[in-house]
């Protein structure tokens, strides 16, 4: 009976002694993949969002190796000792979505690089990815507003790179907020709106060329060249020499009216008032000598009458010459404004 027991206690804990080193080592391989694992897993989550046809480029991203393998390392991957630190994706002819869920499980990501692809749509939430260093999303189709906010948590970030796409609407303010800035891209898109303010002291690079951008270039940017401002009709500053006092007087000329007219106007009554004068002036001088000789030689009552009527056609003569007169001085007043105007637009 004895025997029976110390058998049958023997077998169950051999039993439960297997099914412990089963059970530990299912939990081991399940619950704690080794890094290579875990990120073959989300690079793959992140092929698949992709479109099919376009990623022919990734042909080397196959379940079953090791991504950051020294042999054979998936493309375009940057790993650093045997960890993943970026992906840099560029010119791959990539389209589709971005599956931001699958970037965040790269722990170690600092750098992604999707430029010169076909993406498009808004702004993917990579700025999810609160530890990223460096952010390349120029040359795609992304277009769109940006929300004001979309910089806000990422701290690390020193490298904003979005140029030649189709972004829209103001320049996201979040961007002074990122205190570690260094390279800040934004040519050749739509952004409207004025520059902020950058206040960030290793800020070293910077372009917003060929945007719809307006006002004026803030002071915190005065150390940069006038070619990073260009081709934004809308901008003024010292940089691109165009005076901000300047550009907005065009506006009101063709506005209708404006403190530049009126001062026109009175500068053409003085020179016309002046003119009459010198005029009058003659007229006088003229009779008074035509009165003096008159009366030198005969000294007639008739003669009087005869100074008049030669002095009335001397009056009508020079009269309409300081018409004429007034007339140039309008054309090159309005002349000037127009050179001022095409000036102030291009
Ligand atoms: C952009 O990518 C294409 C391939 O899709 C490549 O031929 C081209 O040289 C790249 N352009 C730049 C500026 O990198
Ligand atoms: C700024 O962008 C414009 C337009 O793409 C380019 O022509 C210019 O060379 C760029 N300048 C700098 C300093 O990046
Ligand atoms: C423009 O005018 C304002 C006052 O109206 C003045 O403070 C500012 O210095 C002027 N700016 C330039 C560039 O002349």
């Amino acid at each position: 009976m004895a025997a029976v027991v110390v058998v049958v206690a023997a077998a169950a804990s051999c039993w439960s002694l297997t099914a412990f080193v089963l059970l530990s080592s299912l939990l081991l391989f399940s619950s704690k993949p080794t890094f290579a694992e875990s990120d073959s897993h989300a690079l793959l989550m992140l092929k698949e969002s992709f479109d099919d046809d376009d990623a022919s480029a990734l042909v080397s991203w196959n379940p079953g190796s090791d991504p950051c393998n020294e042999e054979g390392k998936w493309e375009g991957l940057l790993c650093s000792n045997g960890n993943l630190e970026g992906l840099r994706l560029e010119g791959m002819g990539l389209s589709g979505k971005i599956d931001v869920d699958a970037l965040i499980l790269l722990k170690d990501l600092r750098y992604f690089s999707v430029m010169n692809n076909s993406f498009d749509g808004n702004i993917p939430e990579i700025n999810r990815l609160g530890a990223l260093r460096a952010l390349y999303l120029s040359k795609n189709k992304f277009s769109g507003e940006i929300p004001p906010d979309y910089f806000t948590g990422m701290r690390s970030l020193k490298k904003v790179w979005l140029s030649d796409n189709e972004f829209s609407g103001k320049i996201p303010s979040s961007l002074s907020d990122v205190s570690r800035l260094v390279d800040l891209h934004l040519e050749n898109n739509e952004f409207t709106g004025k520059i902020p303010d950058f206040h960030q002291r290793n800020l070293r690079s910077v372009n917003f060329s060929k945007n719809k951008l307006q006002g004026e270039i803030p002071s915190s940017l005065l150390r940069f060249k006038g070619d990073v401002f260009a081709e934004n009709p809308g901008l003024c500053g010292a940089q691109i020499k165009v005076d901000c006092n300047e550009t907005d007087k065009p506006s009101d000329v063709n506005g209708g009216g404006g403190d530049k007219n009126d001062h026109r106007k009175i500068i053409a009554a003085t020179v016309t008032l002046g003119v009459m004068l010198i005029a009058l002036i003659v007229f006088l001088v003229i009779t008074w000598r035509k009165k003096k000789r008159k009366k030198a030689s005969n000294g007639g009552g008739n003669a009087t009458e005869n100074g008049n009527s030669i002095a009335n056609i001397e009056a009508q003569v020079s009269l309409p010459a300081t018409v004429g007169e007034v007339h140039v001085v309008r054309r090159t007043g309005n002349l000037n404004r127009t050179v001022r105007a095409s000036y102030g637009e291009s």
